[in-house]
């Protein structure tokens, strides 16, 4: 891995540190969920817990594989206790925009069966707008993918198809493409979500609203935990 952000590797140690023995749990993609993976294959190994990850991506079931974590598919677990996942932005009511690195589809799918979401993140990813710094990811079918991207583009994105730094076009770990939509920051994220899903060709997006429980946030000298007030598991622990 490229050099690591001191803060980034404190949120992912500190996120770690908080899973326990008997837990199901969504492993995330992306450079932060690497570190975690790392940090909790350690924990696992010295503390003989036993945890069974889920995977968002083949990169990161090939990197907990090789650490030594037991991993299963989704289709044959029931539910997972925990999803940890990083994010690309996050705005202050816990929206977030995912996927730069392409990963979005499985990331929601995982997200979404889990109990709780726990998003690790550091500072200079919290936005009080989304869309402030990155486009939003769509992933696309193939198919027809140049009237998928007029349609996108009817709704005001600039798009770009996304390529690897050789210039060849990105194919997901789903046979998909990806388009990097930029809007001008989002007023409305939910509705923007809802506007793109209703075109056809497109799989996700990287607008994931509703998916975050527990806000990791990795700072200069500390790392702060934030609880989304309006999450369900939040709501079901105040009745
Ligand atoms: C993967 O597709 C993404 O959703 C990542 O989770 C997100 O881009 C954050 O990545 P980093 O942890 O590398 O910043």
């Amino acid at each position: 891995m490229a050099s690591v952000d001191p803060s980034q590797a404190e949120a992912a140690r500190f996120a770690a540190s908080l899973i326990e023995s008997g837990m199901t749990i969504g492993l995330g993609s992306g450079s932060t969920a690497e570190l975690f993976v790392h940090r909790l294959a350690e924990r696992i190994q010295k503390e003989n817990l036993r945890i069974v990850g889920v995977s968002t991506s083949v990169s990161t079931a090939e990197l907990a594989s090789s650490l030594g974590i037991t991993l299963a598919e989704l289709d044959d677990v029931a539910e997972l206790d925990l999803d940890i996942d990083g994010a690309d932005e996050v705005d202050p009511q816990f929206q977030m925009i995912k996927g730069r690195g392409g990963k979005l589809l499985r990331e929601k799918i995982v997200a979404a069966a889990a109990r709780r979401r726990m998003i690790v993140v550091t500072e200079a990813k919290r936005v009080d707008r989304l869309g402030r710094h990155y486009p939003v990811p769509v992933e696309v079918s193939s198919f027809g993918i140049s009237h998928t991207e007029r349609a996108l583009q009817e709704l005001g994105a600039q798009t770009s198809i996304r390529t690897d730094s050789d210039g060849s076009i990105v194919v997901t770990d789903g046979g998909n493409r990806i388009l990097d939509c930029r809007f001008e920051p989002i007023d409305d994220p939910l509705n923007l979500d809802i506007q793109l899903h209703r075109i056809p060709g497109v799989l996700e997006t990287g607008i994931f609203v509703g998916l975050c429980d527990v806000l990791i946030v990795g700072r200069e000298n500390d790392v702060v935990r934030i609880d989304n007030p309006r999450s369900r598991s939040a709501r079901a622990s105040s009745t």
